[in-house]
């Protein structure tokens, strides 16, 4: 506060530093979703190099997930003792366990399969952590071929995830499973 007021009272204004995170992201706009995938993959590598935490490493992903996107939810589930618990994520709270089998989670987990919900309401056994939720696409994170946690991303639009979320959010998916941090 000392060195503003100093700055400000000798006119020196231009020469005020201002300290900015290397960690700002960068989201083009008015552009599709593809481009803001391609634009942010990059930034995502850059937010995770030389850092060897895994959870400061996937909830700096997932913020830059909800910052790019604004989906209503996105967060990881890690499998623990034979149930998925709850990881990072951005949004409102959510369940904390979700059992093998069970929701769109739980049955990601089961397949080890990417899934594309359009509407929750049609899917047997959806969780509804939120009710404000309407679609969802749950993708496993594989390390050494073991769904080992999934990423979530719900919407409240209905419909709001298709193939181009499902292939970018895999490169992502497998940048995770492949480091050394789970
Ligand atoms: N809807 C998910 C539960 C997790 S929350 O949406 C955050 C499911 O059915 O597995």
């Amino acid at each position: 506060m000392a060195i503003q007021t100093n700055l400000l009272s000798t006119g020196s204004i231009h020469s005020y530093i201002r300290i900015v995170m290397a960690e700002e992201l960068t989201i083009p706009e008015g552009v599709s979703k593809e481009e803001i995938y391609k634009a942010l993959y990059p930034q995502i590598l850059a937010l995770v190099e030389g850092e060897t935490d895994g959870i400061a490493n996937i909830a700096n992903i997932i913020a830059a997930l909800k910052e790019s996107f604004r989906w209503w939810w996105v967060g990881v589930y890690f499998v623990k003792s034979n149930e998925l618990v709850l990881g990072p994520f951005q949004g409102p709270v959510a369940c904390t366990r979700i059992a093998k089998g069970k929701g769109v989670c739980g049955t990601s987990w089961d397949r080890a399969q990417t899934i594309i919900v359009d509407d929750v309401d049609t899917f047997p056994g959806h969780i509804a952590c939120s009710s404000a939720s309407r679609s969802e696409i749950v993708l496993p994170i594989v390390k050494n071929n073991e769904v080992v946690a999934v990423l979530d991303v719900d919407s409240e639009y209905l419909a709001h995830f298709d193939g181009t979320d499902q292939l970018y959010l895999e490169k992502i998916t497998d940048l995770i499973g492949k480091m050394n941090w789970l």
